[in-house]
């Protein structure tokens, strides 16, 4: 194995997010704008390409590869990817390949995945109302949502539902969400909506700060902090009245950027060491021009060296201090 990756301020990077397209066919109002121009295909890494990449990353201590988008299962042929990293989790250089994903193609993987060694996804829902859920997506089908969450559930993966925390609506749901979750056996982390990207709505409005949305339920239901287990963003509670886990994701209202392990390569091979910062390094040069991974190596060392302290999102009553880049870019 090869130097590991420590970063200027001494964290050390174990954990991949790595985005396999751009592409969604959901159009959730807080990660995309209505209209949306999706890459060109010679932009886009083509499999073999990110799977070579993520060897580079494992040989320097990557433990952890998590595959986003967009919305990952749309890309075509998307399972060769996983196949190829799953000798990686036998050879146990690899303790986990997990999956963020919108649910939508799950009833058609959730075997499959089951079978390339996936164990735990985490599915995004919103709403379990069909017609504010066609609100947030703007074309999904919360039915077949529900579908490939029971096919995951079946396929025995562990599922984690996130949900975007949105003032209105999604308050008088929280309730439902948290009896869904947890009667199947599920953990739901609540998420803070994040400046990312201009969207069809003024962020300052919709904006919900999970810390006094936390003090609200606790009005109703005792919630007793657990310790940290995934290393991530999000501090889970027990929720005593149903057993099960509730995570708040919580970067604008509370920072967890002093604990980050993670970095993000995109469909194009940017590689970004902070996903809330502008700014990231290009390793699909590299990539093509050398059939040494050595060069994309000391790309991956130096913006490793760089990596920002943390994000500098901002929501206030007056101003949105945000990025250009929309969720989708990087799928979180
Ligand atoms: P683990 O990988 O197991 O920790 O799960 P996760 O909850 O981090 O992953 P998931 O893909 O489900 O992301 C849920 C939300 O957390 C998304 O909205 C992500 O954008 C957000 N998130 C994850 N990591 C970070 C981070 O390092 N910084 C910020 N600001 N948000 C993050
Ligand atoms: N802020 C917070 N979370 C977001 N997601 C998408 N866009 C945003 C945003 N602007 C969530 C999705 C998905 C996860 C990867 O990121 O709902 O669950
Ligand atoms: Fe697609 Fe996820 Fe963005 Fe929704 S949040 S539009 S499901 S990439």
């Amino acid at each position: 194995a090869g130097a590991s990756l420590t970063d200027g301020f001494g964290r050390q990077i174990t954990y991949l997010r790595l985005s396999v397209t751009d592409r969604c066919d959901l159009r959730c109002t807080y990660c995309m704008s209505e209209h949306m121009t999706f890459l060109p295909r010679r932009d886009v890494l083509t499999l073999e390409e990110l799977y070579r990449l993520s060897a580079v990353f494992m040989r320097h201590g990557v433990r952890k590869i998590r595959i986003t988008g967009g919305e990952p299962l749309v890309r075509k042929n998307i399972m060769s990817l996983f196949e190829m990293l799953s000798h990686h989790l036998r050879s146990g250089e690899l303790d986990e390949v997990v999956v963020t994903t919108n649910g939508s193609q799950l009833s058609r993987y959730a075997k499959s995945l089951h079978e390339a060694g996936v164990r735990r996804v985490n599915v995004s829902l919103d709403s379990l109302d069909p017609v504010r859920f066609r609100a947030v997506t703007r074309c999904g089908d919360l039915a077949k949502v529900l579908d490939g969450i029971d096919s995951a559930l079946a396929a025995g993966l562990k599922v984690k539902l996130n949900a975007v925390a949105m003032k209105g609506a999604f308050e008088e749901e929280l309730d439902g969400l948290i009896r869904f979750a947890h009667g199947r056996g599920m953990d739901l982390t609540l998420i803070e909506e994040m400046p990312l990207g201009t969207v069809c709505h003024d962020r300052k409005e919709s904006y919900l700060r999970l810390d006094a949305l936390r003090q609200d339920l606790e009005k109703r239901y005792t919630l007793s902090p657990l310790a940290d287990q995934t290393g991530g963003p999000a501090r889970y509670v027990r929720v005593g009245e149903t057993g099960g886990k509730l995570g708040f994701i919580t970067p604008l209202s509370c920072d967890f950027c002093a604990s980050c392990n993670r970095i993000r390569v995109a469909c194009t091979g940017e590689l970004y060491t902070c996903m809330g910062k502008e700014g990231a390094v290009d390793l699909r040069e590299a990539l093509r021009r050398d059939s040494s991974d050595e060069p994309v190596s000391s790309l991956i060392f130096g913006a490793i060296a760089r990596k920002p302290r943390g994000h500098s999102f901002a929501i206030g009553a007056q101003d949105v201090q945000g990025i250009g880049r929309h969720m989708s870019v990087l799928g979180g």
